[in-house]
């Protein structure tokens, strides 16, 4: 399987997010990458359920949802209403993941786990058999725009082990300070999906900066 791209809608244009939507459907890009932000769990606050069911009608892509949201469990049924087809939550987030996935999986969604940069991949163990994917945090989670964390690249080494060890069916998707100078190198580690926004949504030719993505060609 050739490796996955999923632009982050958070640097899209939010006055013509339209635009950038029919730019994705037109794009190599597979997934779009929502980010859901609560104020709580991460100094920020981004979009909600309005905006996801825009772009559910306008997106022939399946939607990546990311929850930087504390208790999640609250909300699992909603995203699946707005249009969600991968639904991930935040392992610092949940008390009882076990069942927060296994809720997920049981309204039709494929449910991912995320990691912050300081939580270990060990403490995946006990539910990497059930998960369908993996999010590395490679920044801090809240902005976009920030610098990637080298360390990364060990933590989806190892995750791959864990994976390969567990014979999870489970992909790894890396997020935050995706670009042209460690894109190759995430994927040679065992990534299968790049999630990437101020990199696409800051270049000139944004279709081309997917497709180079895509294919690691002219980075
Ligand atoms: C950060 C978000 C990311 C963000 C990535 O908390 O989870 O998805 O949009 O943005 P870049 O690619 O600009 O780091
Ligand atoms: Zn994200």
């Amino acid at each position: 399987m050739t490796h996955l791209i999923s632009p982050s809608l958070l640097s899209a244009d939010f006055g013509n997010l339209q635009k950038d939507i029919e730019m994705i459907n037109q794009s190599e890009a597979d997934w779009f990458h929502l980010d859901i932000m609560d104020g709580v769990f991460v100094p920020n606050i981004s979009f909600g359920f309005p905006i996801i069911k825009f772009v559910k009608k306008h997106a022939k892509k399946p939607l990546d949802v990311h929850l930087m949201i504390v208790d999640p469990d609250r909300y699992i049924e909603d995203f699946q209403k707005a249009g969600a087809d991968l639904l991930t939550v935040h392992y610092e987030a949940c008390n009882h993941l076990h069942r927060t996935i296994q809720n997920i999986k049981s309204k039709g969604m494929k449910a991912g786990v995320s990691l912050n940069p300081h939580t270990p991949v060990h403490l995946l163990k006990d539910v990497i058999a059930d998960l369908d994917l993996v999010l590395i945090m490679s920044v801090n989670p809240g902005f976009g725009g920030q610098k990637f964390i080298l360390n990364t690249i060990e933590k989806i080494k190892e995750l791959k082990e864990l994976i390969v060890k567990k014979k999870s069916n489970a992909l790894i998707e890396v997020d935050g300070g995706v670009d042209n100078t460690n894109a190759k190198m995430l994927i040679e580690a065992g990534c299968d999906a790049l999630v990437a926004g101020s990199y696409i949504f800051g270049s000139g030719n944004k279709l081309e900066t997917i497709k180079s993505l895509k294919s690691l060609s002219n980075l």
